[in-house]
């Protein structure tokens, strides 16, 4: 049974003080909450006062990117171990707008895949196809270069950890939702990848859909038997939004 991992991505929003109200407004909301793994990723900058403000509360911490090296003369960048004794479990990985703003490839995210978990960090790392490669009908070739990018090569203890996020870049920040079969194909297609790199991995590896979703769409995205959770971007920047979606049985 792959327990469902709903995360959320801030992005370049939200100041210390300002994400640190968000998750102690968020706290009361999900402290009943069970079964699933909850996870909010501030930028870098609010990652020391969120972590005070999550003391005792079920949600826990990641970061949106980090560097490869554990340490090094890279200014401007910081390193996994630095995120893991701030408080992180988990690192975003080869998000789209990273590729696409910054130029990560594949070989950049295979590498941080591997300094994450060596620091014992959970990468969630992001594949997904752009509306253009959609159009042309070369999704799954798209996405498998990216997943094997990543994956290729891990010992399958550390295969088995990482979290996969399923991201078509046409429905991130549009309001365009993937349809919950759109979701379901692409995250299946995805798991089969992962098969045919380790058959015991497959079916222990969680794979999040993430782009628009929303309080209203949550729960028939979540009920595509290889969703495993989303990764949430502007929906969840509000504590009630945000927790809405965590609590997806309930809309
Ligand atoms: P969105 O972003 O939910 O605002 O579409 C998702 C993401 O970029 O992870």
């Amino acid at each position: 049974m792959r327990v469902p991992v709903i995360a959320g991505n801030w992005k370049m929003y939200l100041t210390p003080e300002e994400g640190r109200d968000m998750v102690v407004a968020l706290g009361p909301l999900l402290a009943a909450c069970r079964g699933r793994e909850i996870v909010v990723c501030p930028p870098f900058t609010a990652l020391a006062t969120v972590a005070t403000g999550l003391v005792g509360s079920n949600v826990r911490l990641g970061a949106q990117n980090m560097h490869a090296a554990p340490e090094g003369a890279f200014t401007g960048e910081i390193a996994a171990g630095m995120l893991k004794a701030l408080g992180c479990a988990y690192v975003i990985l080869g998000h789209s707008e990273r590729r696409q703003h910054f130029c990560e490839t594949d070989a950049m995210v295979a590498e941080k895949t591997r300094a994450a978990l060596a620091a014992d960090l959970i990468p969630i790392i992001c594949v997904g196809e752009t509306l253009i490669q959609r159009e042309n009908g070369i999704t799954q070739p798209v996405v498998e270069i990216q997943v094997r990018g990543a994956l290729t090569g891990l010992p399958p203890e550390q295969l088995r950890r990482v979290i996969i996020a399923y991201e078509p870049v046409w429905a991130i920040g549009t309001g365009r939702t993937a349809s919950a079969t759109d979701a379901q194909n692409g995250c299946a297609f995805i798991r089969s990848v992962v098969r045919a790199l380790d058959t015991g991995a497959a079916d222990l590896v969680r794979i999040l859909y993430g782009g628009s979703v929303k309080p209203e769409n949550v729960q028939e995205l979540m009920n595509g038997t290889d969703i495993d959770g989303a990764l949430v971007g502007g929906a969840s920047l509000k504590a009630d939004s945000f927790a809405r979606i965590v609590r997806y049985e309930e809309q």
